[in-house]
C-alpha cells in the first residue's frame, strides 16, 4: 500500500509562483480539468496562464479518445491555458515542451538518480525506467492550447491499469508534496515556452536528446487503423516524428520494438 500525497494548497502553490503568469485553481474533485478549463476558455473566462488542478477526476481524459483513470490523491492531476506568440503550424512542439518540463521538473525534485531513467516517447508520453509515468494532452481551445498533464506519483501497482506504466512510488521515488512537482513543471514550460518562442533550436535538440523514439525501430499505428514499422529518425519543426523512408507522423500510437 502507497500513502496518500498531501491535499494540495492553491495558496502555498501560488505563492511559489508569484513571479509568473501562473494562476492556479485546484477542486477537490471534478470529471475532468481538461474539459472544465476548455470550457472557460471557450466562454472567454480563462486567460493564458490559467491551471486547474484537481485531486480527483470521474472522466479523465487521455490521448485519442481513452480514459485517464487515477485513485485520489495518488497522481498530479492539472490543465493549463497558454496563447503562445508563434504560427499555429507549430504549436504540435507544445506537448513535447511540457514533457521535457515533466521532466525537468523531476530532476529538480528528485535529483541527479532519476535524470538518466527518464525520457520521452513520442508524442508524449514520459517515460520512467522505460515505462509511462506521465501522460500529456494537448487540444486547440479558442486561441490557444489547453494542456492536460496526468504523472502517477504515489499511485500503487495494483492501481496501475497497464503492464508498460508505472508510478514514482513504484520505482523508488517517494513525494508525497505532489505540488512540488506542479510548481516546477509550471516554472519550467513557461521559461521553455518563451525560449522557443524567440529560437526553437535549443529545445528541439534538448528534445531529440531527451527523445527514447528517436533512433528506434518503432512500430506505430494511426487512428485509422494503419499500422507500419519503421526506424524513427526525428523530430521536424512542426513536431512530426519523421521515418526512415521520409513518412512524417501527426498523430499515433509508438511501440518501441526491441532491436535482437
Ligand atoms: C494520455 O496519456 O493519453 C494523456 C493523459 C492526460 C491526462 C490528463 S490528467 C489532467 C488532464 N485532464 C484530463 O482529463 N486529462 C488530462
Amino acid at each position: 500500500m502507497s500513502p496518500l500525497g498531501l491535499p494540495l494548497n492553491s495558496n502555498e502553490i501560488n505563492d511559489a509562483l508569484k513571479k509568473s503568469y501562473w494562476r492556479v485553481n485546484v477542486v477537490e474533485e471534478t470529471g475532468s480539468t481538461q474539459t472544465d478549463l476548455s470550457r472557460s476558455v471557450r466562454v472567454g473566462v480563462a486567460k493564458h496562464g490559467d491551471v486547474l488542478a484537481t485531486e480527483f477526476q470521474s472522466a479523465g481524459r487521455g490521448r485519442l479518445d481513452r480514459r485517464f483513470e487515477a485513485p485520489p490523491r495518488s497522481s498530479l492531476l492539472f490543465s493549463f491555458f497558454i496563447v503562445p506568440q508563434t504560427k499555429h503550424q507549430e504549436w504540435g512542439w507544445l506537448p513535447l515542451l511540457a514533457g521535457q518540463s515533466a521532466i525537468a521538473a523531476m530532476n529538480k525534485v528528485f535529483g541527479t538518480d532519476i535524470s538518466k531513467k527518464l525520457s520521452l516517447k513520442w508524442p508524449n508520453d514520459v517515460l520512467l525506467n522505460e515505462k509511462k509515468v506521465a501522460g500529456i494532452l494537448s487540444e486547440r481551445v479558442g486561441d490557444g492550447v489547453v494542456i492536460g498533464i496526468g504523472m502517477n506519483v504515489i499511485t500503487p501497482r495494483e492501481e496501475i491499469g497497464f503492464e508498460n506504466a508505472t508510478s514514482l512510488w513504484i520505482e523508488g521515488f517517494v513525494l508525497l508534496e505532489r505540488e512540488r512537482l506542479l510548481i516546477e513543471i509550471l516554472k519550467s514550460f513557461s521559461k521553455y515556452l518563451s525560449a522557443w518562442e524567440i529560437d526553437e533550436s535549443e529545445l528541439v535538440e534538448k528534445y531529440r536528446q531527451a527523445s527514447s523514439t528517436i533512433g528506434k525501430r518503432i512500430r506505430i499505428q494511426t487512428p485509422s487503423g494503419r499500422s507500419l514499422e519503421e526506424n524513427a529518425v526525428n523530430v521536424d519543426s512542426s513536431g512530426a516524428l519523421v521515418l526512415s523512408n521520409g513518412t512524417r507522423v501527426t498523430v499515433g500510437d509508438v511501440i518501441h520494438l526491441h532491436q535482437e
